[in-house]
């Protein structure tokens, strides 16, 4: 059985990162490309060079020509510009979209079966981008940002309450932005839910408090502390687990930023939902009853998103 092959659009600091997981975890042969000529080309080989010392066994391949991406199974985006401090995820919008439209246009030639995975931000806009200009169907077009945002909230839990990483388990809903809604209710330590562990003493809600706006201030955190540029490590192993599931057929539930079709009252957008995602790409999107509270924060995190989109069709219909 012929491996699979996953492309890697954008060999940047999450490009690279996407690729040495991939290779380790043996997921499939690996396509780097990018604008910068050269840069795929080096990374590719550079990483290749760890597979003898590894044990992995997998072809890296690098590009700048959209053909290196044929018949890939798995697309994952980081193509585009990252922030700086000071620029919020919002002020990437205008370039971010050129390069998802010239994106979109060569997996659509390329790789129209793949599963494609959006990360560059702002992600909910920019995957709505992705999914338009490729025409792939939207059950094979998702943006990573919740596996993300969930795993830094599930961090921060493990870290206060001092217990497993392993056995926090949290999500959150909503757009990737400051308006995201990490779910209390539905956060547990092994299996116990957080308002729960209050009444038991092990968390305090002023604590809680403070590490939802943690988690909803995440990624500036680490634009802070970097300077030049963000995230890169946990973006690339969130975007990581959502190919394995797909590849693997897991069906796991993990959130993601999936095309809505009126669940939860949306239509017509990507926001951050728990998925099931398998062979068949988004299997099915989980839908929550939301109390009131939820609801009103998740209608602010959409309204959000839907400003973006309409920024984005503006610049679409422009340049058409
Ligand atoms: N086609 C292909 N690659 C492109 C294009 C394009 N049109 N435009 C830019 N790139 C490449 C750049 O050359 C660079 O190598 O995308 C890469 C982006 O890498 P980094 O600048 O290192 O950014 P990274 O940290 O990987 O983040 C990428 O993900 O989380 C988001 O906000 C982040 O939007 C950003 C994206």
């Amino acid at each position: 059985m012929a491996r699979n092959k996953i492309a890697l659009v954008g060999a940047g600091n999450i490009g690279g990162t996407l690729a040495l997981l991939a290779g380790l975890k043996e997921l499939g042969d690996v396509v780097l490309f990018d604008i910068i000529d050269g840069v795929p080309q080096g990374k590719a080989l550079d990483l290749v060079e760890s597979s003898p010392v590894e044990g992995f066994d997998a072809k890296f391949v690098g590009s700048s020509k959209y053909s290196a991406l044929k018949g890939a199974d798995v697309v994952i985006v980081t193509a585009g510009v990252a922030r700086k401090p000071g620029m919020s995820r919002d002020d990437l919008l205008g370039i971010n979209t050129k390069v998802m439209t010239a994106v979109g246009e060569g997996i659509r030639k390329n790789c129209p079966k793949a599963f494609v995975i959006c990360i560059t931000n702002p992600l909910d806009a920019m995957v709505w981008v992705l999914q338009q200009a490729s025409g792939l169907p939207a059950s094979h077009v998702v943006g990573m940002a919740g596996v993300l945002d969930s795993a830094r909230f599930r961090y921060f839990l493990a870290e206060e309450m001092s217990v497993s990483v392993e056995d926090v388990s949290a999500f959150v809903l909503g757009g990737h932005g400051d308006t995201m809604v990490p779910m209390v209710r539905y956060s547990t330590v092994a299996g116990i839910p957080l308002p729960d562990l209050i009444k038991l003493g092990w968390l305090t809600k002023e604590r809680l408090d403070k590490i939802v706006q943690r988690t909803r201030d995440g990624g500036a955190e680490i634009v802070g502390l970097l300077k030049t540029g963000s995230a890169f490590y946990a973006p690339a192993s969130s975007a990581i687990s959502m190919a394995e599931s797909y590849l693997k057929d897991k069906k796991r539930v993990l959130p993601c930023a999936a095309h809505l079709t009126g669940q939860y009252g949306i239509k017509g957008l990507y926001v951050g939902v728990p998925c099931v995602i398998g062979a068949k790409g988004v299997e099915r999107i989980v839908e929550l009853t939301l109390n009131k509270s939820e609801q009103a924060m998740l209608k602010k995190s959409v309204g959000a998103v839907s400003g973006l989109v309409d920024v984005c069709k503006g610049m679409m219909k422009q340049a058409a």
